[in-house]
């Protein structure tokens, strides 16, 4: 679905959508239809529950046409995220509409309208074989007097929701499909943007030590890779400015330690991590951010066989730690460990944030919707915040603490992947487990999204699938953080 600017101009069988505040307060277009129909559109909507508050949508013909009435809640408090769940939820309720439909911006920025409704017109529809799996709605309009002004504000927002595709794609795709290699190849893709990818396979990886990322895979035919992916937009400095990380674990049956079979099909998401960090590059390259920023992703899939990594290996890291892989399905941290050090030498970048679907607890702790977050910096820790308030993507901090570090110490190794006092806290010994990868000095964030990066059932900005959390709040991130610290 393309979205549109224009300043007027509605044909005779679009609809037309507008919104409406508080205790039917009119936005202007509404007025504007109610004053030229005599007071009809007030008196139809007194018929109805339609008041106006945040998220009542009231379908309803006019004179033959048809009319979407959106609720925006109280009109003082309407901002950029208002508008973008009106455009998404005009999508929801328009998407088998044949054609184009037309949304009055009136006093909403319309870029973000516009942004709202194209990432809810996302489906992913290529395995469905049957015609009407398609998407109806083919044109979405943005009605706003400066159209032009709209249309050069959307540029950015079509980006950062390219890379939202990007990344539910990615998640979405079975693991039959999605391995490593596959994965490797949708970045290497990527390079028409500007992106630079290295590919490392498992040799190399051999070689140079990435034993718990190879120690996860070894039970899999299909071999891990590490990805690299590099954005250089400032090209008046060598430094790279923050280095993203994802687990990208393409499928995570356990390993030997396995998974009950009870919800197993979802855990192709397990590489949703890795999906936002691409997402968010594809997004940063695509609207020519002035920064240096790096991707690692660390692809592996965990699978029991008879070469399968067993419970009580024990394992050298990357780093040196020694490991005791308690537990084979407690991997991602396993993999995340390695990839952290190798982004940490490489890049020597003051920032480095990961994202990985690491537990079930933070599922317990926070639902479906919040990530959790940890961090060694309260200012880092505050950014990001800030940035996730902003764009709508949900987290809440997390601790860190000495209690959890002392939990994940093996009695035989330096630590252990699980903790010595079981499931409590499970989100918080994972981050610890990660944290002892952490250099001094290096400004640190870890974003637990294994409630926030599936949607177990459509909801008002996609379908049920991936849903390519972590995207927008780290190029917004990027955008006020980084980018413009580092301008001049
Ligand atoms: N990928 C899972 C986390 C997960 C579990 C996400 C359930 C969504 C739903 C991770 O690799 C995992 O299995 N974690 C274990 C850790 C435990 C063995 C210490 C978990 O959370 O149960
Ligand atoms: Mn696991
Ligand atoms: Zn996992």
């Amino acid at each position: 679905m393309d979205i549109l600017f224009k300043k007027t101009g509605v044909s005779d069988n679009e609809a037309l959508i507008v919104g409406i505040y508080d205790n039917l307060t009119f936005s202007k277009t509404a007025k504007k239809i109610d004053t030229e129909n005599k007071g009809a559109l007030t008196e139809a909507l007194r018929h109805t529950s339609f008041t106006g508050k945040k998220d009542d949508v009231c379908r309803l013909f006019l004179q033959n046409r048809e009319l979407l009435c959106i609720g925006l809640g109280a009109k003082e408090r309407a901002d950029a995220l208002t508008a973008e769940r009106a455009g998404a939820r005009a999508v929801n309720a328009l998407a088998d509409e044949k054609g184009s439909v037309a949304f009055a911006a009136d006093d909403l920025p319309p870029a973000a309208v516009g942004f709202g409704a194209k990432i809810a017109s996302y489906r992913f529809t290529k395995y469905k074989t049957e015609r009407e799996a398609d998407f109806a709605l083919k044109e979405f309009y943005v009605l706003t007097e400066k159209a032009q002004a709209a249309q050069n504000a959307y540029e950015p927002y079509f980006c950062v929701a390219k890379g939202i595709h990007t990344a539910r794609d990615m998640v979405n795709e079975p693991a039959n499909v999605m391995t490593p290699a596959a994965a490797a190849a949708r970045a290497v893709e990527l390079e028409k943007y500007g992106l630079k990818t290295e590919v490392y396979d498992e040799a190399m990886l051999k070689a140079k030590g990435f034993n718990l990322m190879t120690g996860v895979a070894q039970g899999s035919n299909n071999p891990p890779k590490l990805i690299v992916v590099q954005w250089r937009g400032n090209p008046d400095t060598e430094e790279t400015h923050a280095v993203l990380v994802g687990k990208g674990v393409c499928f995570d049956s356990g390993g030997l330690s396995l998974k009950p079979a009870q919800g197993m099909e979802d855990m192709k998401f397990d590489l949703s991590g890795a999906a936002a960090v691409l997402g968010t590059l594809q997004a940063l390259a695509m609207r020519k951010a002035k920064v240096n920023v790096a991707g690692v992703m660390a692809m592996v899939e965990n699978i029991p066989s008879k070469t399968a990594q067993r419970p009580g290996d024990i394992v050298k890291s990357l780093k040196g730690l020694t490991v005791e892989v308690v537990n084979t399905d407690a991997e991602g941290r396993l993999v995340l460990a390695d990839a952290l050090t190798y982004a940490q030498e490489r890049f020597k970048a003051p920032v480095v944030i990961d994202l990985a679907t690491l537990t079930g607890a933070i599922l317990v702790a926070l639902g479906r919707e919040f990530a959790g977050l940890f961090s060694n910096d309260p200012a880092l820790s505050a950014d990001i915040k800030a940035a996730a308030d902003a764009t709508g993507e949900k987290l809440w901090p997390m601790p860190t603490d000495e209690s959890f570090d002392k939990q994940i110490v093996s009695y035989i190794a330096d630590i252990q992947n699980t903790s010595t006092e079981g499931r409590m806290g499970g989100s918080c010994t994972a981050a610890a487990f990660l944290k002892r990868f952490i250099d001094d000095g290096v400004k640190w964030a870890h974003l637990d999204i294994a409630g926030a990066a599936w949607n177990n059932k459509s909801s008002l900005f996609g379908p049920k699938g991936g849903s390519g959390y972590g995207v927008r709040l780290l190029d917004r991130y990027i955008r006020d953080y980084v980018e413009n610290k580092t301008d001049g």
